[in-house]
């Protein structure tokens, strides 16, 4: 036996939405590191295409750039077409895809005025998006004879409520920020999705987990992160990098048998 052939994921080929992102970058090259032909999809073409031209230029595995808006169905559905005529299979899908709205005022409004069409927006490229990937991508990973393996990002507010406390002096995005509860929600429906089509595509071979990032330090003012830090164990936010090897795990062989499973990445954040 060969253990480490178990993360190797030579020639498999992989979508990630939301590739071109903070963490989706990381993703897919780390993907690519380990063997596999990506497809970098984001609504974010141009820095898609800059992402699929590195990986082709460093990595082992090949990469494409395809134009992806999770919220429209038309497009999901053309953009798994394109990479079934790229690459003839799906053998991973990791639905990452998430966002904050373009109005950040009406994005971290408190509760008690946060607007019903605001919450609509947020559920729907959050929550709505990866049903709608998984979806396309289920029907063609369960005619494969292989299956596939599904990893879904959330986050630790899918899973615990935000000490708010953390967020006096925060600044980010050019603004005083904080977790919205749409955020919470969506994420912890992410979760139950991934429970859901857990057990649900098993008799199909494909296998559905979740990975779990903590925070990520990407910009935010020295107050937040020491804010943030001091409630965590290992008293640091996470790198970006840090989400991968649990991603390469959940994605090959060497997690054959685990299903319905979330991974938690938080620097022991839930463990207090
Ligand atoms: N960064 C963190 O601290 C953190 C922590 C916990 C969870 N997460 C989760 O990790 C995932 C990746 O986060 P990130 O930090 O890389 O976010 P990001 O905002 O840097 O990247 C998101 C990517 O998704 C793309 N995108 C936005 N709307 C889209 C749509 N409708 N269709 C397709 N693509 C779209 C964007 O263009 C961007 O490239 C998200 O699900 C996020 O909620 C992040």
């Amino acid at each position: 036996m060969n253990y480490m052939d178990k993360f190797s994921l030579n020639d498999k080929v992989a979508i990630v939405t939301g590739g071109a992102g903070i963490l989706g970058v990381h993703f897919c090259k780390g993907l690519a590191e380990a063997g596999a032909n990506v497809i970098v999809a984001d609504i974010n073409l141009e820095k898609a295409e800059i992402l699929a031209e590195e990986i082709n230029r460093d990595y082992r595995g090949s990469a494409k750039a395809i134009f992806c808006d999770v919220t429209s169905e038309q497009s999901v559905v053309t953009m798994v077409s394109k990479t079934v005529e790229y690459f003839g299979r799906i053998d991973i899908l990791h639905n990452n895809a998430a966002g904050k709205s373009s109005d950040l005022e009406l994005f971290f409004a408190p509760f008690e005025d946060y607007e019903l069409s605001q919450w609509n927006e947020i559920m729907n490229m959050n929550l709505d998006g990866m049903f709608l990937v998984a979806k396309h991508v289920g029907k063609i990973m369960k005619a494969q004879v292989e299956g596939g393996s599904i990893i879904q990002t959330a986050s630790i507010y899918g899973i615990l409520g935000p000490d708010n406390r953390i967020y006096k002096e925060s600044h980010y995005l050019g603004r005083q920020i904080n977790t919205p509860a749409i955020y919470s929600v969506s994420k912890g429906g992410v979760v139950a999705l991934t429970r859901y089509l857990a057990t649900y595509w098993a008799p199909d071979g494909i296998r559905v987990n979740t990975i779990t990032p903590g925070g990520v330090e990407s910009g935010q003012n020295a107050e937040f992160i020491n804010n943030y830090s001091n409630r965590i164990p290992l008293q640091r936010m996470a790198r970006a990098e840090e989400m991968v090897g649990a991603l390469i795990y959940l994605a090959s062989d060497a997690s054959s048998y685990v299903t319905g499973h979330n991974l938690i990445v938080d620097g022991g954040l839930n463990a207090w």
